[in-house]
Formats: C-alpha cells, sequence, structure tokens
C-alpha cells in the first residue's frame, strides 16, 4: 500500500497537539498539509515537533482550512471550540474525516465513540467519517471495567491520578506546577464529564474520582469491584489475558503496573487483579499515558481504520 492521505491539524500547539504531530510524521501513509494555532502563527512547525521542512503554523478561518479539503482533520481544541471548524468542513469538506479529541460529540449525535478495542464494531469504526476521540481517563477506566461487566454486583468505583498535561496548556490550578510541588489535587469528586462517559458507553454505572499529580504525563487507575459471584484472582487474570489475547497495545499482566510504567508506553497496562478472601471484591490498576493511547495514539487508531489501513499503522513498528 503506498497510498498517502492529507491531513490537518487544529490545535497543534496543545500538549496532544505535539504528541500528534510526532506521530503524523512517522506515519508511513499521512501527509501533514497544514497545522494551525494562533499563538504560533508564522514559526516554523519543526520548532516543537518533527514536521515537514518549511511548514508554518497557520492561524487560518475555519473556513479557509475547510477549504484545502484535506482528507482527515484532526480537531485536538478545548471542549466547544470546534464548533466552527465542524460547521466549515461540513459546508465546504464533507467528505473530510473528522477527528474531534474534546468531549463535544462523545454522547452520540451521529459521531461513532473511537474506543477501538472495546467498540469498533458497535460504532462501526472502519470507513467512519466523524469520530469522536474517547476521553484519557474513559479509555483507561473502561479498558479496565469492561471484562468484569457480566460479574458485578455494584457501581464499579475508580480512583484516578494523572499528569498535569491532563488539564492542556490554558492556565488553571490543576496544571500550576508550584501548586502541585509534592502535592497531590483532588476535583470534581461527582459528575466528572469521564464519569459520564464511562458510564454511558459501558452501560453501567461507574463512580470517578479524579486527582492530579506533579508529573507532566501519565495516568494511574485504581478500579475497585464488587462480584456478584466469588472470583479469585487467578480466574480474574485469565479473563482479563483471553479477551485482551491478540490487541497489541493493551499489555495485561498480573502484578499491578506503577505510573511510571504507564508513560511513553503506547497502550494501557492492566494488573493487580487481587481479590479479597471471601471473592467478593476486587482491586485492578491500569497505567497509561494520556497523551497517547489516551489521546494522540487513540486518534491515529481511529484515523487509520477511518482510512482503512491496519489499526497500528504509524504506531507500533513494522505496521504499514
Ligand atoms: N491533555 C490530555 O491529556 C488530553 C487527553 C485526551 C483528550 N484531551 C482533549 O483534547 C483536546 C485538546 O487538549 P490539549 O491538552 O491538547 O489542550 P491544550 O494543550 O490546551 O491545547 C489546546 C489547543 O487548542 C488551540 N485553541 C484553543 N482555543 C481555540 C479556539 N477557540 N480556536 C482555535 N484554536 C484554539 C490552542 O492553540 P492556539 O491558542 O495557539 O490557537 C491549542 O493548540 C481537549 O478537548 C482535551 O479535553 C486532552
Amino acid at each position: 500500500m503506498t497510498e498517502t492521505f492529507t491531513i490537518g491539524l487544529v490545535g497543534a500547539r496543545g500538549h496532544t497537539g505535539r504528541e500528534l504531530l510526532r506521530l503524523i510524521d512517522g506515519h508511513p501513509h499521512l501527509q501533514l498539509v497544514f497545522a494551525a494555532s494562533r499563538e504560533l502563527a508564522g514559526s516554523p512547525v519543526s520548532d516543537i515537533a518533527p514536521a515537514p521542512a518549511g511548514l508554518l503554523f497557520e492561524n487560518g478561518t475555519a473556513a479557509n482550512l475547510a477549504s484545502r479539503q484535506p482528507d482527515v482533520c484532526i480537531l485536538a481544541l478545548p471542549n466547544g471550540a470546534s464548533t466552527p471548524f465542524i460547521d466549515a468542513f461540513e459546508m465546504v469538506s464533507p467528505q473530510s474525516v473528522l477527528v474531534d479529541l474534546s468531549a463535544d460529540h462523545r454522547f452520540g449525535d451521529g459521531w461513532a465513540y473511537g474506543l477501538p478495542e472495546l467498540y469498533d464494531e458497535r460504532e462501526g469504526l472502519y470507513g467512519a467519517q466523524r469520530v469522536a476521540n474517547p476521553g484519557c481517563y474513559a479509555t483507561a477506566a473502561q479498558i479496565a471495567v469492561h471484562p468484569s461487566l457480566g460479574m458485578l454486583a455494584g457501581s464499579p468505583s475508580v480512583f484516578g491520578v494523572s499528569g498535569y498535561s491532563g488539564a492542556g496548556t490554558t492556565p488553571s490550578p490543576k496544571n500550576d506546577r508550584e501548586r502541585l510541588h509534592e502535592n497531590l489535587m483532588p476535583y470534581a469528586l461527582t459528575d466528572h464529564i469521564h464519569e459520564r462517559e464511562i458510564s454511558h458507553h459501558l452501560g453501567q454505572r461507574v463512580c470517578f474520582t479524579p486527582h492530579v499529580h506533579p508529573a507532566f504525563s501519565g495516568i494511574l487507575a485504581t478500579v475497585h469491584l464488587a462480584f456478584r459471584t466469588p472470583q479469585t484472582t487467578q480466574g480474574l487474570l485469565k479473563t482479563y489475558q483471553e479477551v485482551y489475547e491478540g490487541h497489541d497495545l493493551i499489555k495485561v499482566q498480573s502484578n499491578a503496573p506503577e505510573l511510571k510504567d504507564g508513560t511513553d508506553f503506547p497502550g494501557v497496562i492492566i494488573g493487580g487483579f487481587a481479590v479479597s478472601e471471601d471473592g467478593a471484591h476486587g482491586v485492578i490498576v491500569a497505567a497509561e499515558d494520556n497523551l497517547l493511547k489516551g489521546a494522540a495514539v487513540q486518534a491515529i487508531q481511529n484515523i487509520n481504520l477511518a482510512l482503512k489501513l491496519d489499526l497500528l499503522t504509524g504506531i507500533l513498528p513494522g505496521k504499514r
């Protein structure tokens, strides 16, 4: 396969944007044709990430960027900011594949929800044209809970910790490095949008409490499960090994991963599988890089499927 697809990126200055630039540059079938940033307009894209020689950041209007009619456009923008771009693409270039990293389209409204290891067929990701990329915590938590769904006696509870890059680049207490130094900050203890997203897609209420830790990236999600019938550590581990066999980005191991194991890892590591003596309570730990499987790697997986390429092209070496 030698075909090349053109791709544009809006929100290219951001944390996820930089990871996307790196992945696009290494992808054998994607050719970056624009990278939009208002703040960096006019400067070389290669100043912040690998990129085609001579390509400059641009501050194009939504109509101007859509008129370039790329095969794919990624919207890596804050919630609510992508609407003008989507409207412009619908008018000028409806055939372009759009992948939105925000939470705006994760609850239906005609967009496919792009968590390929769990919902590839349900969501019709192969050849999809509008794909909502899942949230970072939502990805780790769903991968950790999904295989247990048939065993549950009640709502799972997820204690999540994320690096401050999860809060984007707009200054806030959640990415204030001075405040976070030697600190751990809880926030949104009920009704976090990822709690709603996890529960919506699993079809099972899940309670979720996020915290920010002082490192740049990395998510650790500790998941508590209550079982209807007694389970064992070995049985639970075997179930997860069977479910995720053949999924190269999901690593199932018996020991609990630490936060650093997930940092820079392209997928999700699931481990722990501790079950109480009475078999009624289990704990699973998931580690993930919020910027990779939690955002940019998953976006590339979704683009690969939309373009009918191999799921892992440009993500794992040797995949074309
Ligand atoms: N960070 C994560 O771990 C993570 C994980 C999963 C999903 N997400 C989601 O991905 C999206 C991007 O996150 P991020 O962390 O990369 O954010 P970020 O670092 O704050 O970057 C946001 C980008 O959007 C641009 N931007 C902001 N407002 C804009 C507007 N009104 N019009 C055009 N461009 C605008 C900014 O560039 P200029 O100001 O230079 O134009 C910047 O490049 C968010 O929806 C976030 O929730 C993030």
